[in-house]
Parts: C-alpha cells; sequence; structure tokens
C-alpha cells in the first residue's frame, strides 16, 4: 500500500510538471498514447515522441559535446528541441559559464515532427547558410513574441543567440536523421511492466525494461526528476519500473560530401538539371513521410491495444487492497465482493465476506464514489432508513480523514447548468453543511466548487490533464462552457499559453472560476511562466452567454477553442432531435486561426463509437457552411452519462477558410 501511495505522489509531481520542449507541449501525435496510459493508475509517461527528421552536422551523438570536439568555431546549434531525453535542459546549461565550454559538436537544423511538405525547400543546403531558412518549413521555430511574458529564459537566450547563427556555414557534411516515436513509462509493479511490453511488442519490437531499487537512490537523474523538495520526498518507497518502447524507422544518411558541405548530394538547386534534382529532392521526402505513416499507424495500434485493455487487469497487488484506493482522477471503487451493487438490488456477502470489513458492515456500501475535495459523492441514496444511510457515509468517511462531509446525488443532472441543485443532494454525513462547497486539487492547481449548483466532475481529470498537454507555447485558447473552470485553470497554470479566456453563462460557476483565480496567485506550485502570479495574468473570464460573447469576441484569434458543450435534454444524444450544439459551432468557429484546434464535447451512443459519425457530420456541415474545411485529429470517448451513453471528444483542426482569413 506504501508502495502504491509513493507511485501516485511521484505519478502527480510528474504530471504536475510543464512540459519541457521547445513546444511546451507533447508532440501532438504522441498526445493520445500518452493519455490512454495516465489514465490507467499503474502508468505515467515521462518523456514522449512520436517521431521527427532533422538535418544535421557534427558526430551525431548528442552525449559527446564538448569543445575540443567543436570545429564549427562556436557557431550556434538550432537544437531547441526536446521530446525525449530533456535536451533543452542541457542545450540551455550549455549557455552558462560553467558549461561554457561544451557548445555542442552535433547540430540539428530543420527538426520537423510532420511529413515533409516542401521537399525543395526542406533539402535545399544552401539556405542553411547564415540561416536564411532557419525550419524550411519543418516545425515553426518559437518567435521572440512568445516570449513576450517574460517566460522561459533559457529559450529566449538560444533564440537572441540563434540570430549570431547569420554567419553559420557548414564545415563537415549535413546529415538527415529519422528517429522513430520513443516513449519512457514508469510502472507501478513488475507486473503492470510485463502487461505494457506485452501490449507494445506487436506493434514495436524494441522494447525495454530497466528497474532499480530507490533506496534513497537517484530517482533525481531520470527525466521525472527535478530535484525540487517536492520530488525529494519521493525518494525511497519501492522499486521503480521503467519501460521504454521505441520504433525501428530510423534512418542515418549523409546529404552532402566533407569536400563541399553546403552543397546537396542528391538535391542542389544550382546543379543545372533542375527536374532532376528536383526529383530526388521528392524521393528524399518520400523516404521520410513513409516512415513517419508507418510509425504513426503503429502508435495508432498501440493506442487501440491499450485501450483494450480491461480495467484494473493490471495489478494484483492493488486489486488485492481491500480498502480501495483513490485513483489519480479521484474516483475511488471498492473491491468487488465487498460491495452493495451498483444496481441497488442486494449486498454481496459473497467470497470476500469473512476478511471483509466492508460486507462485514452489513451496510449497503455503493460500488464506487466520487472525491470532490472534502467531501465524498455518491451517485444515488444508499438504501435503507436515515440512519443506515448516515452510518454508510460515516463508513465511507471513516476510509479515509480527508473527507469530512458524505453527501449522495438524488437526481440526474438535467438543469441547464448541469447541476443537481439545491435539493439535488443529499447530506449522509458529516456536520452539516450547506451550501455544499469545496475547494478541490488537481495535478497541484485547486478549483472552486459549488456542488449544489455547478458541474464538475473528478472524472475528468485525465481529460483534462491531456488537453493541456496539448497546448503549445504562445496560444490564445478560449474555452467555452468553463463551468467551475478547470480546463482554464489547467491551461493557465501548466502551459506557457499565452492567454486563456473562459466563458460561462452560470453566475455561481463564474463566481467558483473567479474565486480559484484569486487562490491561484498564491499558488507556488503553478508551473506556468510567472508561477501563480503569471497564471491570473493571462486568464480571463467573461460571465454571460456563449452566443452573445462569441460573436464579439476578435475573428481568426485563437488557436485553440475548448468546448465541452452542455447535454440538452435527453433527447440530446444519438436518439435526439437536439441540434447537437450546432449554433455554438457556427459562433465559435469563426474565431479560429487557420490550423487551430477545438475539442468540440458531444454525446454519443455506444453503437456510434469509435467513429462517431454523427458528430463529424455535425462538425463537417457547419464547417461547410461557414466555408472552412476540417480535419479530424482525434475522437475518444472521455467519459460515461448513462447507460451505454458517452461523452466524446471531436478533437479538429480548420485546414482552409474560403470566408475566414488566415492570421499565421
Ligand atoms: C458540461 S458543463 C462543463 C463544465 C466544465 N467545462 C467541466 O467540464 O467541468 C457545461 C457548462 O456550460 C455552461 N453553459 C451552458 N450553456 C451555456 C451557454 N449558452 N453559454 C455559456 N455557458 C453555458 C453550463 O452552465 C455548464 O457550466
Amino acid at each position: 500500500m506504501r508502495h502504491t501511495t509513493h507511485f501516485q505522489t511521484r505519478k502527480l509531481n510528474c504530471l504536475s510538471k510543464r512540459d519541457k520542449s521547445s513546444a511546451g507541449r507533447i508532440d501532438p501525435r504522441a498526445v493520445d498514447i500518452c493519455a490512454a496510459l495516465n489514465e490507467r493508475e499503474e502508468y505515467y509517461t515521462t518523456s514522449s515522441c512520436a517521431g521527427r527528421c532533422f538535418l544535421y552536422c557534427g558526430d551525431g551523438i548528442k552525449s559527446w559535446h564538448s569543445a575540443g570536439d567543436n570545429n564549427n568555431g562556436g557557431s550556434i546549434s538550432r537544437v531547441v528541441e526536446d521530446d525525449e531525453d530533456n535536451e533543452e535542459e542541457v542545450a540551455v546549461n550549455s549557455n552558462s559559464d560553467d558549461a561554457s565550454g561544451k557548445l555542442g559538436f552535433f547540430q540539428r537544423f530543420r527538426v520537423n515532427h510532420d511529413l515533409v511538405h516542401q521537399p525543395q525547400r526542406y533539402f535545399d543546403l544552401t539556405t542553411l547558410v547564415g540561416g536564411q531558412d532557419p525550419t524550411g518549413g519543418g516545425d515553426p521555430i518559437p518567435t521572440i513574441g512568445q516570449f513576450d511574458q517574460g517566460n522561459n529564459a533559457g529559450f529566449k537566450s538560444k533564440l537572441d543567440e540563434t540570430s549570431k547563427s547569420a554567419s553559420f556555414v557548414p564545415t563537415s557534411p549535413i546529415w538527415l536523421r529519422f528517429e522513430p516515436f520513443i516513449l519512457h513509462v514508469m510502472c507501478r509493479s513488475l507486473k503492470a511492466a510485463s502487461t505494457l511490453m506485452a501490449l507494445a511488442r506487436p506493434a514495436f519490437k524494441n522494447v525495454g525494461l530497466t528497474s532499480w531499487n530507490n533506496g534513497g537512490g537517484d530517482e533525481g537523474d531520470h527525466v521525472e526528476g527535478d530535484g525540487s523538495s517536492k520530488n525529494q520526498q519521493c525518494k525511497g518507497g519501492g522499486p521503480r519500473f521503467l519501460v521504454a518502447i521505441w520504433g525501428d524507422e530510423g534512418l542515418d544518411m549523409p546529404l552532402s560530401l566533407p569536400s563541399s558541405p553546403g552543397q546537396g548530394l542528391f538535391y542542389y538547386p544550382y546543379n543545372g538539371d533542375g527536374e532532376g534534382t528536383a526529383k530526388n529532392a521528392e524521393w528524399l521526402a518520400q523516404l521520410v513521410n513513409e516512415r513517419h505513416a508507418r510509425n504513426w499507424k503503429k502508435i495508432d495500434r498501440f493506442v487501440e491495444a491499450m485501450k483494450g485493455l480491461e480495467e484494473r487487469v493490471v495489478d494484483v497487488q492493488h486489486n488485492n487492497n481491500v480498502d480501495g484506493a483513490i485513483h489519480g482522477n479521484d474516483r475511488v471503487e471498492l473491491a468487488d465482493e465487498d460491495c452493495y451493487n451498483g444496481d441497488h438490488d442486494k449486498i454481496d456477502n459473497g467470497a470476500g465476506a469473512s476478511q471483509s470489513k466492508r460486507a462485514s458492515s452489513g451496510l449497503p456500501i455503493p460500488r464506487s464514489y466520487d472525491v470532490v475535495g472534502d467531501v465524498a459523492i455518491l451517485n444515488s441514496l444508499p438504501e435503507g432508513d436515515k440512519d443506515t444511510q448516515r452510518k454508510v457515509g460515516e463508513w465511507i468517511m471513516s476510509r479515509n480523514k480527508a473527507m469530512k462531509i458524505c453527501v449522495a446525488r438524488t437526481n440526474a443532472l438535467s438543469t441547464a447548468h448541469r447541476s443537481p441543485g439545491a435539493s439535488g443532494l443529499v447530506q449522509l454525513a458529516g456536520p452539516p453543511r450547506n451550501p455544499v462547497i469545496t475547494s478541490h486539487y488537481e495535478y497541484g492547481v485547486k478549483c472552486v466548487v459549488d456542488l449544489q449548483h455547478t458541474f464538475f466532475s473528478p472524472r475528468m481529470a485525465p481529460e483534462r490533464l491531456r488537453l493541456s498537454q496539448s497546448v503549445a507555447r504562445g496560444e490564445r485558447v478560449l474555452v467555452v462552457f468553463a463551468g467551475v473552470g478547470m480546463e482554464a485553470l489547467q491551461i493557465a497554470a501548466r502551459t506557457e499559453a499565452k492567454e486563456v479566456l473562459a466563458i460561462e453563462r452560470n453566475e455561481v460557476a463564474a463566481e467558483c472560476l473567479r474565486r480559484a483565480r484569486r487562490m491561484l496567485e498564491r499558488n507556488k506550485t503553478a508551473t506556468c511562466p510567472g508561477g501563480g502570479k503569471g497564471a491570473v495574468e493571462r486568464l480571463s473570464i467573461i460571465e454571460g452567454d456563449a452566443l452573445d460573447i462569441l460573436p464579439t469576441l476578435e475573428k481568426s484569434s485563437f488557436d485553440r477553442i475548448v468546448a465541452p458543450r452542455p447535454k440538452e435534454g435527453t433527447l440530446d444524444g444519438d436518439q435526439g432531435t437536439g441540434d447537437a450544439g450546432k449554433d455554438f459551432l457556427m459562433a465559435m468557429l469563426p474565431l479560429l486561426k487557420m490550423k487551430g484546434e477545438v475539442h468540440w464535447y458531444d454525446f454519443a451512443a455506444d453503437h456510434e463509437l469509435p467513429n462517431c459519425d454523427r458528430t463529424r457530420e455535425t462538425v463537417q456541415s457547419v464547417c461547410q457552411s461557414l466555408g472552412l474545411e476540417m480535419e479530424v485529429i482525434h475522437v475518444a470517448k472521455v467519459g460515461s452519462i448513462a447507460k451505454r451513453q458517452f461523452r466524446v471528444c471531436m478533437d479538429f483542426r480548420i485546414m482552409r477558410g474560403l470566408n475566414v482569413e488566415s492570421s499565421n
């Protein structure tokens, strides 16, 4: 049990941190697999890269950097990428005095996580000279404008140095490298690690396990450790199991010769044979793009395998824990043999009864309950008289001293605000509290929840983690239907978004969000630039109806829209006549920049999964009427709302527009 607690604490610490990569977010193609792992109790990801290509010169070995090896006259590396190995920290350190002799001989250019779309630009080595075309159409290099908050001094100085590379002239051959998918996952037990390796192997042949016992060892050396006091607390606590999974799609080939490093062997725009040499650039792009495509397919296969992994099959140790455990998403599940079953029709006094405190209590203890702040919430009233219900509440509270009251829902969340209402919660145990307000922590960020008058689900924590991991440095993010604001608070406190705007109609929820925003100012664990204060400065709240407010906002100004739309009654779904939020889509899509992304939450029945064609058609038809083209990036079930009815999230990107002007 203590090992489990240590693991949970380390997981929380690790996932609460801001992403250290140059984009400030997880590689978009790796978000799904990270989410599929992080939502499970037994795993958390410590680093990932979905695959990338780049050009480089030098020895090609990152750890060999030294002044002696550097024959480039100290010219500045453009290595600002860091997905799998904390290289950003190395790069930043190399600017400091004590590491001044360590500028890398290994210099990377044109790091690109996507297909090579412009081969003649990307493989033109002549435009590397003097930094004429730093990206070559690959990943955009963060602009100075993205550091307006005074954040990320390391990157700012890196960029300042980059300007000095105007003098860069290749003096050694330029190479092309493709690095396939790589992922590191901490596992709670050896059994969890071997299950993961077995799941990964059909897609990725390269799978390895490192284990060590951390009796005061050096976890801080690993990516997840940062030497912070919080992390120090996690030292000890039993064995560690780290699984590494990587692809085999690698490619490493020279693009030029030592005698003429700046002149491409395959593609050189000035060699006379324009057409022939252009074909070679396309061939090079094909080599890279085919690898990307194969690599992405394997990742998809792995994601599917992860999703197919049943709940709680992995960790025997955990299943035997009769007291249950608080999950990362604050849903407490009790061991099956001890529970009053979910259908409220019997108490199972079966196999485990003799050792089970629950069964021996003789109380109708529910199978599971949520925890929001210091409140335990049962989904429905336990059977029995008031005295029995009080005893159920007290029994649950006795499991965890942090729970101060226990309540039960007595109705569905059918109001416009998706809240139970004043009469929709009955307090079972604990000192009387009315209104039922609490504050709730998620990955180090606190929100305020009025449990009677607002909507909040702690079970959406993994989804909110996925959302914040998708936000890149410098983005303007709009959160419509913000509720008590946990998505907006997470994004403001844990990413390098430039601005976060939250819209909410329910005045109680908006007030909760304003209170949480004030509390954020004092939050010492906020990992965003400027800490809690910085988060507050970048988070704005507008109270009002989205349909009134959205038309007043600047068109083409947001990089990302998060829209967990409310359900519009029982008919909103696969059998429904509701308009499935079309009005909201019509009002919000014009606010997106080209290539901006939307996280659109809809409702679907089990037979509509996994494709969610109805949701696709709705989004597509709105895009069409606005003259926009869209591309679906991801569709996933993110929660269950009723029997065989699910909340789903469709992430899509606006590709091209006729009516909406591009701003980037
Ligand atoms: C499903 S809840 C989501 C809340 C929050 N994002 C979360 O996931 O915890 C939907 C929220 O949208 C709000 N809402 C409903 N219609 C709205 C509208 N027309 N304009 C703004 N907010 C609205 C409701 O008050 C509710 O708080």
